[in-house]
């Protein structure tokens, strides 16, 4: 029988945790060898509700490994995923319908996933057909209104299809796509990076919106500091497939800050720059 998920934590409290996550990849030889590699290795953390935790790091560390492992597109070696109060990577697959729903991943090439064949009312609307099917047609019309007010999608697109839009305005798509089905934890791995200067500060924005009406809870992965700085409550870093216990040097906080306890690895980001300094360091691989 399948079993509810609890209700969701209160603020300040973990909606996901992971712990001690590890992934091998079986790389394939020119002669038919199977090679191990290690994409994951011990990885703890946790995703606090309503907050944006900012996962950085070099090419090849491991961040998309861990948001596949997330939505449970890999199956991890070792660890556990915890979600209301249950282990993700022991629920049958019937019971990981609701989980489909509350965890969502877009990454930087989502657009490019998008159906071909569909207008773009159908791209949006398909997330509901899957996951609230009983919905009657006006509250599906009113949530997809909405979803498009919130990304920012001109009605006059809703009767076109993806190949007729930019490539910024189908990524707009690809987050209207999520959020029409209101997710409780939005995974973004790097999916603003393809965007102009603009078109991520909108999206940014709505982000930031949606975190205080809906306390949408984020995993924000990316190699820039500015809209990590932007979006972050909390930064964590990954070198090599770990949690990197030193925090990379652009993100040091004035002394005031160090003071505050915060957990190995993850450093407190704030929004009010009165009493916060970030030192300016232009990137984290440098
Ligand atoms: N599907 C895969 N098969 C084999 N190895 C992979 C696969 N995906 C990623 N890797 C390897 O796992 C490591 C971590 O990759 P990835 O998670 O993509 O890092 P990042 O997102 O930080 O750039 C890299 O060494 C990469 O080559
Ligand atoms: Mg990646």
């Amino acid at each position: 029988m399948q079993t509810k998920l609890q209700p969701l934590p209160a603020a300040n409290q973990a909606i996901l945790s992971v712990r001690n996550l590890s992934l091998h990849y079986f790389q394939r030889t020119v002669f038919e060898r199977r090679i191990p590699v290690t994409a994951l290795t011990n990885v703890s953390l946790d995703l606090i509700r309503g907050k944006t935790l900012a996962l950085v790091g070099p090419s090849g560390c491991g961040k998309s490994s861990l948001a596949r492992c997330l939505v449970l597109l890999e199956k991890p070696s070792f660890g556990e995923i915890l979600y209301g109060g249950r282990n993700l990577l022991e629920l049958k697959s019937k019971e990981l319908k609701e989980v489909r729903r509350d965890i969502h991943l877009i990454f930087q090439d989502s657009a490019s996933a998008l159906n071909p064949g569909m207008t773009i009312e159908e791209v949006l609307l398909e997330p509901l057909e899957i996951h609230e099917p009983t919905l009657g047609k006006k509250n599906r019309f009113m949530r997809l209104v909405s979803a498009c007010e919130q990304a920012a999608l001109s009605s006059k697109w809703l009767t076109r299809r993806p190949d007729e839009l930019s490539g910024g305005q189908r990524q707009r798509v690809a987050i209207a796509r999520s959020l029409v089905a209101r997710p409780k934890i939005l995974i973004l791995d790097e999916a603003l990076s393809a965007l102009d200067l603009s078109t991520q500060s909108q999206i940014a924005n709505l982000l930031l919106e949606l975190q205080r009406e809906h306390s949408l809870t984020c995993l924000f992965i990316t190699h820039d500091l500015r809209l990590a700085r932007m979006l972050a409550h909390d930064v964590v870093a990954m070198k090599a497939g770990r949690i990197s216990d030193s925090p990379p040097p652009s993100l040091l906080l004035t002394p005031d800050i160090h003071a505050k306890p915060t957990p190995v690895g993850v450093v407190s980001i704030a929004k009010d720059t009165e009493n916060i300094r970030l030192q300016e360091m232009p990137s984290v691989n440098e």
